[in-house]
């Protein structure tokens, strides 16, 4: 049985050590040495090789080393070829320090503070309580979820938008696109955390932003394929946003002229909300790899027709 690894190469010696040790049954490859490409039954990537399909015909499962499967053009997989995606306890832990740091900084205005000092000004401004802070979350799947939770421990006022109904206690949720409006009037720190599939790019736009409180911030943690970046840059010109901070953008990283990185009002990091953790992760992956080895259902199998 013989896996291979195509993701992060200083990981992957994590990855073979883990193997080698837990799973010894498995034969751990790492991309570039494939081997006997016909011996190939699980590969684990983030960015798939080309002609996956032609080039691994014994391929039984394909497993995504990240939360997001949009990297994936599951059009030219073969329909019965189970995606599965990365439930990385290590990943929703990451992705929950980073929105709560951005949204405590947002909400104790560290960016005009920290304007104040460049300019050399001595100036308070009233503080507004977590209990009259209104944060919203876009996507309630398993990080939009962790991010709500600790969230609350704050008192924020807490509000989520998905696809199909969903109940959190203290959290006021959304669904779909009708109750999309109702949801971003509430929102004066936006998080999205929603996956890109076709309904969702482009999501963040010039309608999406003046549907929000004026001077509402944007966190972009999703894909920054569902940012419209000429309407966060009139938004943020005319005053409807008065911050920005995205983790992800598209292309990655922008071209060195690209505007995000020196505009005043946006704050950019490189794609470093979460990174898969081969600790955590190799224990949902050999699980997962275990289950379907006795023919059970593994967990983050990914819905062909939903794209997430
Ligand atoms: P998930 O568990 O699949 O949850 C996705 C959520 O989005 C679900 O609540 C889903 O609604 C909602 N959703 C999907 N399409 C929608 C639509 N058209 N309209 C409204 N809601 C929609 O995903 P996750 O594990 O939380 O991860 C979310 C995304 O975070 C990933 O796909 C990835 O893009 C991003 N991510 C980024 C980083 C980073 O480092 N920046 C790290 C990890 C993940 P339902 O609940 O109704 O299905
Ligand atoms: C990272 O972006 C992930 O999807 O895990």
């Amino acid at each position: 049985m013989t896996l291979l690894y195509k993701a992060d190469p200083e990981r992957g010696q994590a990855w073979r050590r883990l193997f080698q040790e837990q799973a010894p049954d498995i034969e751990f490859r790492q991309w570039p040495e494939v081997g006997n490409a016909d011996e190939v039954r699980y590969l684990a990537c983030w960015q798939p090789p080309q002609d996956l399909a032609q080039r691994f015909p014994n391929l039984e499962v394909l497993f995504a080393t990240s939360a997001g499967v949009d990297q994936f053009d599951l059009s030219l997989l073969p329909a019965d070829l189970p995606v599965v995606r990365m439930l990385d306890p290590g990943i929703v832990a990451g992705m929950v320090e980073y929105a709560t740091l951005m949204v405590l900084a947002l909400h104790r205005q560290l960016p005009l503070y920290l304007d104040q000092q460049a300019a050399g000004r001595w100036q308070e401004h009233a503080l507004v309580t977590a209990n009259n802070r209104r944060v919203g979350v876009l996507g309630l799947g398993q990080i939009g979820q962790a991010v709500l939770e600790r969230l609350a421990t704050f008192g924020f006022q807490l509000s989520g938008w998905s696809r199909s109904p969903h109940e959190l206690p203290g959290v006021r949720c959304h669904a779909g696109p009708e109750q999309l409006p109702a949801f971003l009037a509430d929102c004066e720190i936006l998080i999205c955390l929603l996956p890109l599939t076709p309904e969702t790019r482009g999501i963040l736009d010039a309608e999406l932003f003046a549907a929000l409180p004026r001077g509402a911030s944007l966190i972009n943690l999703g894909r920054g394929a569902q940012l419209v970046e000429a309407d966060l840059l009139a938004a943020l010109d005319s005053g409807q946003l008065s911050q920005a901070v995205l983790d992800v953008v598209e292309p990655e990283p922008p071209a060195a002229d690209h505007p995000f990185w020196q505009h005043p009002r946006i704050w950019l990091t490189p794609h470093v909300g979460a990174m898969t953790v081969p600790e955590t992760a190799f224990t949902v992956l050999l699980d997962n790899i275990r289950h379907h080895q006795r023919g059970e259902p593994m967990r983050g199998l990914v819905d062909r027709q939903r794209g997430y």
